[in-house]
């Protein structure tokens, strides 16, 4: 059976999958079966400062190919999150906290408070799309420069950052070059395609409620789009890549790790289909491996070939 062990920022994961911040993983209940599931990781729900009922619903709505969805961070808040890595201790798995502050010292104040945590691992949390009257901060680059280097420094802990989808190879660049020297312990790209529209044409009228019915999309509609920004990443900095985006199947998960991903998160799949996700995408992978004749991850990841 091929290996997919790996170890990002120093952490070890019994495989490269796991579940990604956002679906199911609001309360302890649903933290642990993602413990007792084969998700490498238990990746907790992006927290604030205060506890969040989140947005109106109907505020997610599985689509043929995926999903829409505007939650707007519903959390217990991050002090019920801090207390959780010692519940799950029984699991034997990395625990990583998502923080996603709704101001600069909201997110300074939380990783403080985590990196004095059990956590193994932090993610920040810069690309959420679904908070009212909130720009997305991985899109505004002077301000991405200042919370990464405010942010970065007090962590103790590996702390990484989630990134919106890029577009554009300026952005890209640009993006890089604040990666490059603000130095995180790793990138997660990428978080939804924030602002879409899905129109149910027999009612005349939105899937969702919030924001008058925009909202980020995920699951297969954005796998290509998840990929080039792996792929654009791995080219341009040396930082721990985790892919995340229309991940459901072994093979999608080999795609992400050829493009140079070191990891792979799921999560509209995980949603729709629940905790066994994460056996059947890692025994996918093991078995496409081995009929290429690949024993390991390193053997394959990032060497992609341009034809
Ligand atoms: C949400 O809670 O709105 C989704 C989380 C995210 O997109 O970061």
């Amino acid at each position: 059976m091929a290996d997919i062990s790996v170890k990002i920022a120093g952490i070890e994961l019994g495989s490269c999958i796991f579940n990604a911040a956002g679906p199911k993983d609001v309360t302890l209940k649903e933290l642990e079966a993602i413990g007792a599931s084969r998700s490498a990781a238990i990746a907790m729900k992006s927290c604030t400062k205060e506890p969040r009922e989140g947005n109106e619903e109907p505020r997610y709505c599985a689509l043929e190919s995926g999903s829409i969805n505007s939650m707007g961070l519903p959390n217990l808040g991050y002090k019920e999150y801090m207390k959780f890595p010692a519940l799950l201790k029984s699991f034997g798995k990395p625990v990583i906290a998502s923080v996603s502050g709704l101001c600069l010292e909201d997110n300074i104040q939380m990783l403080k408070a985590f990196s004095d945590s059990e956590v193994s691992a932090i993610e920040l949390n810069l690309s959420c799309p679904n908070i009212k009257g909130k720009p997305q901060i991985g899109y505004d680059f002077v301000q991405m420069d200042e919370v990464l280097k405010e942010a970065l420094k007090i962590s103790k802990k590996p702390a990484g950052v989630k990134l919106p989808p890029y577009f554009d190879f300026v952005h890209f660049e640009e993006a890089a070059g604040i990666l490059k020297r603000r130095k995180p312990a790793f990138i997660s790209c990428i978080n939804s395609i924030g602002n879409a529209l899905v129109i149910d044409a027999e009612k005349e009228a939105t899937v969702i409620r919030p924001k008058g019915g925009f909202g980020g999309l995920g699951g297969k509609y954005i796998k290509y789009t998840a990929l080039a920004n792996v792929r654009k990443f791995y080219e341009l900095i040396d930082i721990p890549i985790i892919g995340v985006g229309g991940v459901s199947s072994g093979r999608d998960a080999f795609e992400f790790i050829l493009a140079g991903a070191s990891a792979v998160q799921i999560g509209t799949a995980f949603m729709e289909e629940g905790p066994s996700v994460f056996a059947r995408v890692q025994d996918e992978l093991a078995s496409f491996m081995a009929r290429k004749g690949y024993s390991r991850l390193d053997d394959f990841r990032g060497k992609l070939k341009v034809i």
